[in-house]
Order: C-alpha cells, then sequence, then structure tokens
C-alpha cells in the first residue's frame, strides 16, 4: 500500500516509528509536512498537492496533526476525504479532540463518566459554580490546553475567582475555560490507554515526581506499565468510539466512583512503547492495513 504519514515533525519519534513499521509490512511510505501541502478547491476536483505532486494517489493517510496547527491540519485532511483517500483519523474527530469543552460534552452524552465540570462567561456566579463542583480545590482548565500547560489547581473560592478573571481577560469566550472538580484520589497521577480500533494496545499509569498535581510526562511526568482492569479497558474503548477516533490517547483517571475520563487525544505520542515494551506503531499500521483494503473494496462496488 502507499501511506502517506501526515507530520511536520519528520524526526519525532512517534512519525519515525510508524514508518519504521511500514516499511517492515513491505508498505510504500512517505512522510508529507502538511504545514507544506496545498489545497485546490475547484468544483468537483478537490486536490491536495505537495512539493508539486497530487496526494490522491495514496492509499491511506496518518494524521499526526499538532495541536498548534489542528485548524491547518484538519482542512488538508479533509480535502483529502473529499477525494476518497482512507485516513484512519477523521478531520471532524481530530477537530473534536482538540476542545476540551466539546469532548466533554460528546463524552457525557455516551454515558461516559468524567469530572463533574462548570462552564461559564463571567464570574458573577462564581459561588454558585463552585457549590455546583463541591469541595475545594478545583481545577480551572483552558479548553485547548495541552501537556498540562493551561491546567490550574486552585485551593481556594478567593484564588479561583482571581485565576478566572484573568483567564477570561484574555479569552473573550467562556467556552474557553473550564471549571472541574479536583479528583483528589489520584491526584498526580492518571492512565494513559492507547487504543487502536476496538483494543487498548497499551497502558500506562503517570505519575509527577514532584508535588505537581498534574501527571504528563511533558511535565516531568513518569510512566510505568499499569494493568487495566476489564472496566477501564471498555470505557476507554468507548470513549475514543464516541470522539470518533479509530487511534486515540485516553486519561482516565481513577476515582471513588469508578474511572472518569479527562481527555482523548488525537495524536497521542508513542513514548508509550518504551514504558510497555508494545508495539503501537505496528498496531497502527495493521489497522489501516485492514481498514484502507475493506473501504476501497466497498467504494469499488458503488457502496
Ligand atoms: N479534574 C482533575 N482532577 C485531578 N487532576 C487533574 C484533573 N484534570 C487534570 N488533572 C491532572 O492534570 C493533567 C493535565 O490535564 P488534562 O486535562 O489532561 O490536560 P492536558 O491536555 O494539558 O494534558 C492530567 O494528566 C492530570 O494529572
Ligand atoms: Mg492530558
Amino acid at each position: 500500500m502507499k501511506i502517506a504519514i501526515l507530520s511536520n515533525g519528520t524526526g519525532n519519534y512517534s512519525t519515525k516509528r510508524l514508518k519504521e513499521e511500514a516499511i517492515l509490512r513491505g508498505h510504500d511510505v512517505k512522510v508529507i509536512k502538511y504545514k507544506e501541502c496545498y489545497a485546490s478547491i475547484e468544483q468537483s476536483n478537490p486536490t491536495v498537492s505537495y512539493r508539486g505532486s497530487d496526494l490522491s494517489k495514496f492509499d491511506a493517510i496518518i494524521p499526526r496533526i499538532a495541536s498548534s496547527m489542528t485548524k491547518y491540519g484538519t482542512a488538508i485532511v479533509r480535502q483529502l476525504e473529499m477525494q476518497g483517500v482512507y485516513t484512519v483519523s477523521s478531520s471532524i474527530a481530530i477537530s473534536r479532540s482538540r476542545d476540551k469543552m466539546r469532548s466533554l460534552q460528546l463524552l457525557a452524552k455516551s454515558g461516559i463518566g468524567i469530572p463533574k465540570t462548570v462552564v461559564s462567561r463571567n464570574t458573577t456566579d462564581i459561588d454558585d459554580l463552585l457549590n455546583q463542583l463541591g469541595d475545594m480545590p478545583v481545577i480551572i482548565k483552558l479548553a485547548r490546553g495541552t501537556h498540562g500547560n493551561g491546567v490550574v489547581l486552585a485551593e481556594t473560592k478567593k484564588a479561583a475567582k482571581s485565576v478566572l478573571q484573568a483567564f477570561y481577560l484574555t479569552n473573550d469566550d467562556g467556552t474557553n475555560i473550564l471549571l472541574q472538580e479536583f479528583i483528589k484520589e489520584s491526584a498526580g497521577t492518571d492512565i494513559r490507554a492507547f487504543v487502536v480500533g476496538s483494543r487498548v494496545v497499551a497502558s500506562m499509569k503517570r505519575q509527577s515526581l514532584d508535588d505537581d498535581f498534574r501527571s504528563n510526562l511533558h511535565k516531568g511526568g513518569e510512566g510505568t506499565t499499569i494493568k487495566l482492569t476489564e472496566e477501564e479497558k471498555k470505557i476507554a474503548i468507548k470513549a475514543a468510539k464516541a470522539m470518533g477516533l479509530n487511534v486515540a490517547g485516553v486519561d482516565l483517571m481513577r476515582s471513588s466512583r469508578g474511572p472518569l475520563i479527562l481527555e482523548v487525544n488525537a495524536s497521542p505520542g508513542f513514548g508509550i512503547e518504551k514504558v510497555t515494551g508494545r508495539n503501537v506503531a505496528a498496531e497502527i499500521i495493521e489497522y489501516v492495513e485492514m481498514n484502507a483494503k475493506r473501504r476501497n473494496k466497498k467504494d469499488k462496488v458503488g457502496a
């Protein structure tokens, strides 16, 4: 198969691993910098080009869109979808995952446990907002933050109010800011479940090494292998499905009322391979083989 990995970070570990496994399995694979792709939008003839050649010849694409370039990256993926190129992650699913409010709405609607979350455009009703969440402390989150940046722990009502006021100053749209119940049972730890298709192919526990409440590896958190319960596996797969993602890094926390989903990442890092020894890249390539072929067959019979 001809496979394109859409990635601007040609030297990224995840990009290198996907390329390596695709070659090992006999595919013709190219890494395409989507920021250098250009789209021609024309009646009945959408095209995407890269360095002078048309990308419609690829059988499948694996998007690895950075959150800092979600808009452009998903526009390129959408254009390829319109040409009938198979993509392992759809443009709409990637867009959804980049907005924590939109994601939590979808997860909640699917009956998936999430930390209690409230959204507001101002601090007038701060006491009521905080009462809805229960005890202090609370978490305040930017809807488009990543790597633990944009997540704040407010210990007191006063602190919560002033942090919110500061956030509202720089965000004129209230949907960018979430107030969330603090899951104290798992403070400083969370679980990353790597989902491919209908399976969890690797899972790790992340633990912050200092007294930070955030366990992101980017914040110096340390990963160790963890065995998930059947319930946790089921909920991680359900969360990926609710978002419409075939490949997803599902973050969850253990709580006294069961597993709660924090977020679902559309371009999860491959550091989990080093922690768990699982070959995540091969799982993704295998998934692409199965599904791109099936789709192409379906297309040929006109379904
Ligand atoms: N409601 C919460 N209660 C306790 N800890 C949390 C909560 N939300 C986030 N955290 C901690 O902060 C980290 C980052 O939050 P997350 O929502 O995953 O944002 P990011 O997209 O920046 O990774 C999580 O991995 C977790 O350790
Ligand atoms: Mg996270």
